[in-house]
């Protein structure tokens, strides 16, 4: 059954043209039929570079809305119309509209876990991978960031010379770990390198060995000497990090990291979605072009190495 619906995905993609692309949080048989898996920032420059007439995303509302405004002439489709990101959500056009008008001036950085009306609002995006570096090379000593304060919190740390203002949002998947979870965790695992999200609270920053986005994480475990690691991220990228490291070992720094929107897509709603073409992610034009300019300073401002 498994095997006839993947089969049966293989070749709507081949005869509609379409390329999946799936982010690091996915269920395993997702990211297994995937053309490409990898983090948000990945996610969106392989979008740019894709010569396809659909691409399939297999994640989150607003990375396959930031397809979408980066590609108006393909067909962006999101298998599952609720996977939304809560910590997007936490922040509207409104809000940030009337919470900036108390800072005159004051340039807006947005996360691209944000919906479009406020990347269209903002100055320029940046992602968990670049976020310290597009604060550091934007032309001003004062922004507000949005919506995550934990992510600001850990940029803040890297960039002290800047003034950062943030929005209280947070993701509660990784904002679920707590200290304690991390004493309790190296307790069990002693020898264990604790790797975690810039998502997670200060408290836990504190006691991590590498901070990095999840894609950053797969490349620490690679080139790390270091056999075990404590993993401060929702469970998905443990799946990756295991195919791609068999010989070490990787343990969650907590077992209830899941964020149910990562999960809600399954090989029936991506065969669903390339079959009945939905649900189709388009942007208005006058919000994609605003967001587009955010977006594509941000490759301009940070242009990573690999
Ligand atoms: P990455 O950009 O590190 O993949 O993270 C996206 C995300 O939603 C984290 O919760
Ligand atoms: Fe949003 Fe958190 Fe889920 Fe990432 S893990 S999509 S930030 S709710």
């Amino acid at each position: 059954m498994v095997n006839e619906t993947v089969k049966e995905i293989f070749e709507l993609k081949k005869q509609k043209n379409a390329v999946i692309l799936a982010h690091n949080y996915q269920r395993e048989e997702i990211q297994n039929i995937a053309d490409f898996v990898g983090d948000s920032l990945e996610l969106s420059r392989k979008a740019v570079e894709l010569e396809c007439d659909i691409i399939v995303f297999c994640g989150v509302h607003f990375m396959a809305e930031t397809a979408s405004i980066l590609n108006p002439e393909k067909t962006v489709l999101l298998p599952e119309i609720d996977a939304g990101c809560p910590m997007a959500d936490m922040i509207d056009a409104r809000k940030l509209t009337k919470w900036a008008s108390q800072f005159p001036d004051t340039p807006v950085i947005a996360y691209v876990n944000t919906t479009a009306e406020v990347k269209a609002l903002s100055y320029a995006c940046c992602t968990s991978a670049n976020a310290p570096e597009i604060v550091k090379a934007v032309p001003f000593e004062k922004i507000l960031f949005v919506p995550d304060k934990n992510l600001a919190d850990w940029v803040k740390r890297k960039v002290p010379e800047k003034e950062i203002i943030p929005w209280d949002g947070f993701c509660p998947t990784h904002h679920m770990i707590k200290k304690d979870d991390v004493i309790r965790s190296k307790e069990l695992y002693p020898n264990a390198l604790v790797v975690v999200h810039p998502e997670c609270r200060p408290e836990v920053i504190d006691l991590a060995d590498h901070v990095a986005s999840t894609s950053g994480m797969v490349r620490f475990a690679k080139s790390s000497s270091a056999k075990e690691f404590l993993i401060g991220t929702e469970t998905g990228l443990i799946y990756r990090l295991k195919k791609e490291n068999p010989d070490k070992n990787f343990y969650p720094l907590k077992k209830t990291m899941i964020c149910p929107n990562m999960k809600v897509t399954t090989l029936e709603s991506v065969l669903t979605a390339l079959r009945d073409m939905k649900h189709i992610i388009k942007v208005p034009e006058d919000i994609r072009l605003k967001a587009k300019e955010a977006i594509e300073r941000m490759f301009t401002l940070y242009k990573p190495k690999n």
